[in-house]
């Protein structure tokens, strides 16, 4: 098998050298993202891996005409791939399903961070102010906490959540048997009414965008704390400036905001931000603003790049694909 890499980080590549060699895979790797115009380089390949850029139907038929006969995204998500048509071209795509852990516990840091108004006190430190003013916390014990969304992430933030002796409600598409004796299974409105901290762990969809708007912050209660380590579009951002500016939002944790991917991954000192939602938020004291980095461990990495390269190979064998999300 001949596999393309599109996007390879230099921290990836000794992994993708790794598992080419332990699989058997001829690889070819590229440092930028697919577009109409490169997309060509796949002539001769069997299988391209990609991570998460867009991938258009214009794309997809250049890369069948080439002779690609899968796609792989080294991630959870695949909103940025174009499914109706990779159906429509007959090109299996799959996923990834890396350790949950990294995400989980990036998640259970940032509740903590945003209860105890860390930011501001890492800024204040480093302009030498070492008051107490305004920084007094709230402990995790006693706060109820509201999972949206209880996948493989989400259940791994519960498990994590467990510890803490916070009451832990949920809402989801399929609620999980094992988890019934730690949490309460709710509907979406009840979790809106009585969580201190909700935490969104839902793709990315036509139904689920903006999940979260300005009708339901206001069912929220008057300071409660979310957390988006999922994806951007569950929150209508503008909904979201408007309750931190009026109170009703006591603090945001974002690991992932709407219009990310023109900002997030780029070194920008020095140039004015075309992301005006973004700089907002970033100049709030009680926001805390990541560059989509939750899933960024070692782990993470070393599985996204081995079952890439095995999701391709079980495709062009005609085994059993158990990341595959179309056809
Ligand atoms: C995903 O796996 O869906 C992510 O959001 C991480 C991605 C940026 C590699």
């Amino acid at each position: 098998m001949k596999l393309l890499a599109y996007n390879v980080r230099t921290d990836e590549s000794m992994f993708f050298q790794t598992f080419a060699e332990q699989y058997g895979v001829e690889l070819h790797t590229l440092p930028y993202s697919p577009t109409l115009e490169n997309a060509g380089k796949t002539e001769g390949c069997d299988a391209v891996s990609v991570v998460t850029t867009s991938i258009t139907k214009e794309i997809l038929e250049k890369w069948k005409a080439s002779g690609i006969r899968c796609v792989s995204t080294r991630s959870v998500g695949f909103d940025h791939i174009d499914i109706e048509a990779a159906d429509a071209l007959d090109i299996p795509v799959s996923t990834v399903n890396y350790t949950p852990a990294s995400v989980a516990e990036y998640t259970v840091m940032l509740i903590l961070m945003a209860l105890r108004k860390v930011k501001t006190i890492i800024m204040r430190g480093s302009v030498q102010d070492y008051s107490l003013t305004s920084v007094r916390g709230r402990e995790l014990r006693t706060c109820t906490v509201g999972i949206i969304g209880a996948g493989r992430i989400g259940e791994a933030v519960i498990q994590r959540l467990r510890g803490f002796g916070c009451e832990i409600l949920v809402h989801t598409l399929k609620p999980n048997e094992a988890l019934a004796p730690f949490v309460s299974y709710v509907p979406f409105e009840k979790l809106l009414q009585k969580s201190d901290v909700i935490s969104l762990h839902a793709p990315a969809t036509a139904e689920t965008k903006h999940l979260i708007g300005q009708k339901e912050m206001e069912k929220m209660k008057d300071g409660v704390v979310l957390i988006n380590a999922a994806r951007g579009t569950l929150i209508d951002t503008q909904a979201l400036i408007e309750g931190l500016e009026s109170g009703k939002i006591g603090a945001a944790a974002l690991d992932v905001l709407e219009n990310e991917k023109k900002v997030f991954y780029k070194d920008l000192k020095y140039k004015v931000l075309s992301n005006r939602e973004l700089a907002l938020l970033q100049s709030m004291p009680n926001v805390i603003l990541t560059p989509h980095t939750a899933f960024y461990t070692e782990e993470a990495v070393s599985d996204m790049v081995e079952y890439s390269i095995l999701s391709c190979k079980y495709e062009l064998e005609g085994r059993d694909n158990p990341w595959r999300v179309n056809g």
